[in-house]
């Protein structure tokens, strides 16, 4: 009792603590509004580039002077307490003013240290290492001057052509859930106190469906019902704001008709009506001007239709700066809409501390001493091991012995620059460390011999494409039948063969889309070459989205999925090969088993006409020339151990809204390794008015077993986990009949049944 009034206060303590905050808050950014004027409030509106990370075809221009003239609100692209501090100064010297600018950057997966991309980090299932990647990725923003990074973007992904899918945590909303909080925690801090000189403000994109375009196409049209929006692509947006994010960012794509930035459904009614985000809510890079193209109209309509719509900053596309006071004085847009929107950047700046010093979040000491840090790069390592997924691994080929010839064979077996994987912007490619150089650092006394074997790709168009920030697929002096040659000759005096195989780092990011996600050409001729020397080859798999993989399944032994890892990418390798880590990485994305698959997704609905079982049947819901299931389903990973899960057992058959479900089973640890493994829970509702997919993940946990050892796992479900959207739009629960899964992946699971009583 005592202990529940003492909550009590606190939580009323806190609560008008942050009243009183808000008053401050309120005051203070009322204050300096009464001193703007309309072109100065609009200037704050306006988010410039000067160049570094260009995602569009625009770079601002005049970025000083516009900065002297009070027209720009803050600055991404810059980075170093010392540029920084240069731009800062302009602002805060020479600006009628001095109001601060604010400073971001898509620090995205790590800031100097690179950790691995988002899709890799997500198959570590581990909430807990992703907020930490994210916290020392914050402490090293803030050092170098940053206070906003754009991330976490949290874009449910079914469709691996789309190369964004690297960027986010997969195909599932209840794991994208957990890490889009994870992430806001990480860069935000603990408490969500921005004003902290060690944490960053936090962006949360592409608001929203941006993962679902049509095609897999990048900046294609999206388009669905919005029962299929609440239940599968808006829940980890919502998680984010849930936990505090500071703010949104919009995305390409239209939703119903009109594009993301000009919604008024989903920027307002959506985001802030019924979630209650205060927070700012930015433009991804020149969407605003993007809306013309779209077919929404000349500049100033689709300015005046963002800033209607919600939106308070309008990323580098200048549509805000050059049109709204001519729609305010046409009564297009109204002040209280200029107003509002300037607010928000002002309080945003409020919150992290600017106003008292502007200069908080430059510091070339703590820069010099924790970028990069030894500390940061174990870290780094270790979150690296934890993301690899072994996707094969027959007879044990795994781990390499210490000892012998270790044959390492590939275009990306030395190839520093493509490591890091896309949006690195601040990495540097030349302090990560190779796969080679892992492999000779934690070979012990293994001799270890190399061959390049073949380019990454041949096409030299292709080439052109993906090597736009730099040569990541490079040509050597030597034919494809040298290098071969080459190869396959210290293949055949090799114990092993490590292929190191796969994607070139932008590949896959930002309008990087494929239409052919298997390995390119000229791999695939090395790798059929080095299986013909009759040795043992394993792949070594770098890729940021699922790949075809038939061929390669059916022919390599081992296969080991390690994304692009980051900084510590090589180590991390040699560590999971060598067996200093265990591989537990599971698979947040299916793998289809080709191209004619996709979309493909574990939590799909039954249709009226399932198959039963994996045969082809007539007038069934399946394929003439290949079976449903992909090659690699949502949650799966090997392991270099064993485990075994007995039968599930519940507390109750029937539970009443009220009661919670205890779902129980032992894991034993059957294998001859000590290792983790992700305990998956999914659950089926068999009947119900909105028809429900044939599996859905509601909880999972992480067990640690040495070799032998078995323990006792235990979910808890609640009414919460058996609800759904309905026709209405509102989240509720049906009576009758639901199946509950548990298993190491999402396919191969215990199951045992339960009903919800009214
Ligand atoms: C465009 C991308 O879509 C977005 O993710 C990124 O944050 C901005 N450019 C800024 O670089």
């Amino acid at each position: 009792m005592k202990k529940i009034s003492f909550i009590i206060i606190a939580s009323v303590m806190v609560t008008l603590q942050l009243y009183a905050q808000d008053a401050k808050m309120n005051a203070f950014v009322s204050e300096l509004m009464g001193k703007m004027t309309i072109d100065e409030k609009i200037g704050q509106l306006n988010l410039v580039t000067p160049g570094g990370a260009v995602t569009g075809s625009v770079v601002s221009s005049d970025v000083d002077n516009k900065i002297r003239n009070g027209q720009v609100g803050g600055l991404f692209g810059i980075t170093g307490p010392d540029k920084v501090h240069k731009a800062q100064e302009i602002a805060v010297n020479n600006s009628r003013l001095k109001i601060p600018l604010l400073f971001g950057l898509d620090v995205i997966h790590g800031h100097r240290t690179i950790f691995p991309i988002p899709l890799g980090l997500s198959c570590s299932w581990d909430t807990a290492l992703i907020e930490r990647s994210a916290r020392i990725a914050a402490t090293e923003a803030s050092a170098d001057g940053l206070d906003w990074g754009f991330s976490p973007m949290v874009d449910i992904a079914r469709d691996p052509r789309w190369g964004r899918i690297a960027e986010g945590a997969g195909e599932d909303p209840f794991l994208g859930s957990q890490i889009a909080r994870a992430m806001v925690k990480g860069y935000q801090g603990a408490n969500n106190d921005l004003t902290k000189t060690d944490v960053i403000m936090a962006c949360v994109k592409h608001f929203a469906l941006y993962g679902a375009e049509d095609a897999g196409r990048d900046y294609n049209t999206t388009d669905m019902s919005r029962i299929k929006m609440y239940q599968y692509y808006l829940p980890p947006y919502k998680a984010a704001v849930d936990a505090g994010v500071g703010t949104v960012m919009s995305s390409f794509n239209e939703i119903d008709g009109i594009p993301a930035t000009g919604n008024k459904w989903l920027m307002t009614d959506l985001l802030r009506k019924q979630w209650g985000f205060k927070g700012l809510v930015v433009t991804d890079y020149t969407a605003v001007n993007e809306m013309s193209a779209h077919g929404e109209g000349d500049l100033q309509t689709v300015s005046a239709l963002a800033l209607n719509a919600g939106i308070d900053m309008d990323m580098v596309g200048e549509g805000f700066l050059t049109t709204l006071k001519k729609s305010l004085q046409e009564g297009k847009v109204t002040e209280q809409g200029i107003n509002d929107a300037c607010r928000r950047v002002l309080e945003a700046k409020y919150k992290l501390g600017l106003f008292d010093n502007p200069y908080r979040r430059m510091d070339m000491v703590r820069a010099n001493k924790e970028i990069l840090s030894a500390e940061h790069r174990k870290a780094a390592r270790e979150t690296a091991a934890h993301s690899f997924v072994l996707l094969k691994n027959d007879n044990q080929l795994l781990p390499l012995k210490k000892s012998g010839t270790i044959a390492v064979i590939g275009p990306l077996a030395d190839s520093k620059r493509n490591m890091l994987g896309t949006w690195s912007v601040s990495g540097d490619p030349a302090k990560s460390i190779s796969v080679l150089e892992g492999i000779k650092n934690g070979a012990g006394a293994a001799n270890i011999v190399y061959a390049k074997g073949a380019n990454l790709s041949d096409d030299r168009e292709f080439a052109k494409h993906v090597n736009v920030f730099g040569t990541e697929i490079d040509f050597d002096n030597r034919s494809a039948d040298e290098m071969l040659t080459e190869a396959t000759t210290i293949a055949s005096k090799a114990d092993v063969v490590v292929a190191v195989l796969g994607e070139a780092a932008d590949m896959t990011g930002e309008s990087s889309s494929m239409s052919n996600i298997g390995l390119q050409e000229s791999q695939l001729n090395l790798l059929k070459a080095l299986i013909k020397t009759g040795k043992p080859v394993v792949i070594v798999l770098f890729n940021g989205r699922p790949m075809t993989l038939t061929w390669e399944n059916d022919h390599a032994p081992a296969i080991l999925d390690v994304w692009f890892g980051g900084t510590e990418a090589g180590n991390a390798i040699a560590d999971v090969l060598f067996g200093n880590y265990d591989p537990s990485g599971k698979l947040t994305t299916s793998f289809p088993r080709n191209v004619g698959q996709i979309p493909i997704y574990y939590n799909h609905k039954n249709t009226g006409r399932p198959l039963d079982g994996n045969e082809f049947q007539k007038f069934r819901s399946d394929y003439l020339d290949v079976s449903n299931d992909p090659l690699y389903p949502f949650g799966y990973g090997l392991s270099y151990t064993r485990f075994s899960y007995s039968d599930i057992s519940l507390s109750k058959k029937e539970i009443s809204p009220n009661d919670k479900l205890q779902v129980r089973l032992t894991v034993t640890n059957t294998g001859n390794f000590d290792g983790e493994e992700t305990v998956q829970l999914y659950i089926r509702d068999m009947v119900a008015t909105i028809t429900q997919p044939v599996k859905e993940l509601k909880a999972f946990q992480k067990v640690w077993l040495k070799k032998g050892e078995s323990k006792e796992v235990s979910f808890t479900l609640s009414i919460d986990d058996l609800k759904f959207y309905n026709s209405d739009l509102n989240l509720i629960y049906e009576p009758g009949d639901f199946k509950v899964f548990v298993g190491g992946n999402s396919r191969d699971v215990k199951e045992a049944g339960f009903t919800l009583t009214k």
